[in-house]
């Protein structure tokens, strides 16, 4: 049935000098809390219960399949528990107890807390550390058998407790039952006037119930975030554990350092990532892809052996063999077809391009269905906004749509179509025909001598608006 897990996420995290909640704070793209929500799940919880408090209605919109218990005012991690009871209800089993502000936990280490608790029926197993600063954190006193007798925080450790550099990580395996009926029995009697869910622990060793201290093997996977140092420490550490997980399994990053990948995005085989380039959110890229240098990519499905150099897209699809850039923006929408081109400076969005068609030098191509082998010449674009209302723009398959022309939608080019290069196309052009929209040109001939001779004169003004 999997533990149940309770993820701390009340408090306001003061030393952020933040409006918006702790736990909201993003690392590669995805709030801390939902981090550790996800740790959860991967590590099997079937429930996963999630206290909120300040900014709840910000934190709550984060996440999704979780239930919520409200803590309005923080009296502690021993309070915020136990204004989860009522919404845990009677539980038994093992009871996971995290903090939403300890992004980098991972579900093979809950798993492994969950495993230790039951295999010895123990009253609790903590996932502690060994910090080179201990400052700060809750210091774990180990009893004669190796086991912990308490947990005692900074502010009222007495001079020896303070040098103990094995600290508590926040991150335990409860016994449900046990925990839910010692929470009575906690007291503010401390340093901080606060409940404390550390002083469970000696309460359950006073019922001979074992708690069991399990090292973390990663001391990084503890690290609490409480300012925007410890924010930026760790966003670079799990930008390096996503990074080693994907090179690991075939994807070659230049400089991995200069490569953002989070924690959701699927690398194909072979992918090749370039320096100063992100793949964020439900990011997926297939086999033999090339990406970057300097490219963000958000949401976005990209197939396998398409290159996309030095752009940005948002919720676009780029299809097998396909390329993007130098400087291409696909925005939502934007889907090319195999082996389909969105070149330099070219601006797509709602709209498709068919497999080989090419948009290659400075267009804007919005609203619009393209369909195959067409070429769109530089500089042209879709009018597809009256001030009013969007309009579509079909091009069908094979169309030649001459350079700078301006698309006036609604509109549609016939299969085959040809226009002409500076037209203003604004009604639809039969498939075959050739659509042109364009005054005559005029040619002054002996321009250029007249004008100097004007220029050696008086006459300058006059020579220089001739040909109009
Ligand atoms: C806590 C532990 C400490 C441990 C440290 C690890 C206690 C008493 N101390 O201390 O032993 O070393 O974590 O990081 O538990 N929260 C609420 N409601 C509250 C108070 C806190 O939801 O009333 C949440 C916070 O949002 C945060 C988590 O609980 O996500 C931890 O709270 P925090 O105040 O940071 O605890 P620490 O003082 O760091
Ligand atoms: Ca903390």
């Amino acid at each position: 049935m999997g533990a149940t897990a309770l993820i701390l996420a009340a408090g306001e995290g003061t030393r952020m000098k933040s409006d918006l909640p702790k736990v909201a704070h993003r690392i590669l793209g995805v709030p801390m809390v939902r981090h550790v929500v996800e740790a959860a799940h991967g590590a099997g919880c079937g429930r996963i219960v999630v206290v909120t408090g300040h900014g709840a209605g910000t934190v709550e919109a984060l996440l999704d399949g979780v239930e919520y218990a409200r803590q309005d005012r923080q009296l502690g991690t021993g309070h915020a528990v136990m204004c989860a009871a009522e919404v845990l209800g009677p539980l038994t089993g093992s009871l996971v107890v995290l903090s939403g502000d300890t992004p980098l936990i991972t579900s093979g280490t809950i798993s492994a807390l969950v495993a230790e608790r039951e295999r010895h029926s123990a009253g609790a197993t903590v996932l502690t550390a060994h910090m080179e600063d201990p400052t700060g954190y809750g210091r774990i006193v180990r009893d004669e058998a190796d086991g912990i007798a308490a947990i005692v925080e900074q502010k009222d450790c007495d001079d020896e407790q303070v040098l103990i550099s094995e600290v508590n990580t926040g991150t335990y395996c409860f016994d449900a039952e046990a925990l839910l009926g010692d929470l009575d029995r906690l007291t503010t009697d401390n340093a901080q006037g606060e409940f404390y869910l550390t002083d469970v622990v000696a309460l359950m060793r006073e019922q001979s119930l074992a708690v069991i201290p399990v090292p973390a093997g990663d001391a990084n996977e503890a690290l609490g975030v409480n300012t925007r140092v410890h924010l930026a420490e760790a966003a670079k550490l799990m930008q390096r554990r996503i990074n080693e997980r994907h090179m690991l399994a075939g994807v070659t990053m230049t400089d991995p350092s200069l490569v953002w990948v989070g924690p959701h995005v699927e690398l194909g085989r072979d992918v090749v990532i370039e320096p100063m380039t992100f793949v964020l959110g439900e990011s997926r890229v297939g086999d033999g892809a090339h990406l970057g240098p300097n490219t963000r990519v958000t949401d976005s499905s990209i197939a396998e052996d398409a290159v996309v150099d030095s752009s940005i897209l948002v919720g676009a699809e780029v299809g097998p063999g396909a390329t993007v850039g130098p400087v291409a923006y696909l925005r939502p929408g934007a889907l090319l077809a195999a082996k389909a081109k969105a070149g330099t400076c070219v601006e797509i969005k709602n709209s498709t391009v068919g497999e080989g068609s090419k948009v290659p030098h400075l267009s804007y191509i919005g609203d619009a269905t393209i369909g195959s082998g067409v070429n769109v010449g530089a500089g042209s674009i879709t009018c597809n906004y009256d001030g009013f209302e969007k309009h579509r723009t079909v091009i069908e398959d094979g169309a030649f749509v001459g350079s700078d022309t301006m698309l006036v939608a609604p509109v549609r080019i016939g299969e085959g179509a040809v226009t002409a290069a500076a037209s203003a196309i604004s009604r639809d052009v039969p498939p075959g025909a050739l659509g042109i929209e364009r005054s005559e040109q005029r040619t002054v001939d002996g321009w250029l001598a007249r004008r100097r001779a004007g220029a050696d004169g008086a006459g300058r003004q006059g020579s220089e608006r001739e040909g109009e």
